[in-house]
């Protein structure tokens, strides 16, 4: 719980930081990934050139701070952000690079304005709300662990089989190189693809599941984009017998 002091300077503060919200969030992105170069790998940089990604962060903390006393209005956004993080498996010791880059960016941007009163009530406040973010995502890690068949981070799978639906889409299916078999998952869940290496990049991208559960593999159909990465290196490059990493099916459309 934050104290009263706290509360009164975070929403004394978020006028400001709603007017300069996007200043902020691209003084922080360069932050991050020039002080902790191993999140990379985790951000969708197609996002990053598009600008959507800053544009999520900082309505994210501003609505935060804008319900910094009424934290029930935000289960919502908070789900969504949880099942996002989840997918690509964000961790809890990254959660300290981030809040520090993130307060070094308001630093930089509000100048004078951000005094060591206002810097510590966001400190706090962001502490807060990477517990709540830190919490609910290590229970979905557990709970995709605990299900049969199912399990935590990356696993190992060999694509069994490819047909081309159409010009631009081809559906994958993936079987687990252990044989453990697989959890069931529900209706418009899906999964994170992981490649270490696409031209010396790591990416990571969601694909929707299907296939209907209960099968001895996992299908996803991709499409094939303009200049995409990752489909790209799908329908040009992955062959039978291949293995690739996947993360436990997510998102929460039940
Ligand atoms: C929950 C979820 C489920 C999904 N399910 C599916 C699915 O079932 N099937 C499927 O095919 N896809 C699905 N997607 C989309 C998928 O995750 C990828 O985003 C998609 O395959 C494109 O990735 P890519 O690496 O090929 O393209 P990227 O490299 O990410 O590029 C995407 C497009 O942006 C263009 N681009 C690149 N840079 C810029 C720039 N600076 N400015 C503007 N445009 C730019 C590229 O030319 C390309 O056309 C899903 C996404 C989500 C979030
Ligand atoms: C309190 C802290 C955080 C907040 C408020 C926050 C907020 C958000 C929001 C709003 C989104 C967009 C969700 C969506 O697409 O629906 C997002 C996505 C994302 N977050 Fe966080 N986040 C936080 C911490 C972190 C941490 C610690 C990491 C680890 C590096 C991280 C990595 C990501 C990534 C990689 C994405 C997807 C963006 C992309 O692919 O470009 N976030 N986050």
């Amino acid at each position: 719980m934050l104290d009263t002091a706290t509360v009164q300077i975070i929403k004394a503060t978020v006028p400001a930081l709603q007017l300069y919200a996007n200043d902020i969030t691209s003084h922080f992105y360069p932050l991050l990934f020039a002080q902790h170069p191993e999140v990379l790998p985790y951000f969708n940089q197609t996002n990053q050139g598009k600008g959507t990604q800053p544009k999520a962060l900082a309505n994210a903390v501003i609505a935060y701070g804008a319900n910094i006393d009424a934290l029930g209005n935000l289960s919502e956004a908070v789900s969504k952000i949880v099942q996002k993080h989840v997918a690509l498996g964000i961790l809890p010791e990254q959660y300290d690079a981030v809040g520090s880059c993130l307060i070094q960016a308001i630093k930089a941007v509000l100048g004078d304005a951000a005094t060591d009163e206002v810097i510590d009530a966001w400190t706090k406040a962001y502490g807060q709300l990477a517990n709540i973010l830190i919490a609910a995502e290590e229970s979905i890690y557990t709970e995709n662990e605990q299900k049969s068949g199912g399990w935590r981070g990356e696993r190992e799978f060999i694509l069994v089989k490819r047909v081309d639906e159409s010009s631009v889409i081809t559906s994958f299916y993936f079987q687990p190189f252990d044989d453990k078999g697989l959890p069931n998952f529900e209706a418009g869940q899906f999964l994170t693809l992981v490649f270490d290496d696409i031209n010396g990049v790591s990416m990571r991208r969601n694909y929707s599941l299907s296939d209907a559960t209960g099968k001895d593999y996992v299908r996803i159909s991709v499409k094939r984009e303009p200049n995409g990465v990752v489909s790209d290196h799908l329908h040009n490059n992955i062959q039978l017998g291949d293995k690739v990493k996947l993360r436990a099916p997510s998102g929460d459309f039940t």
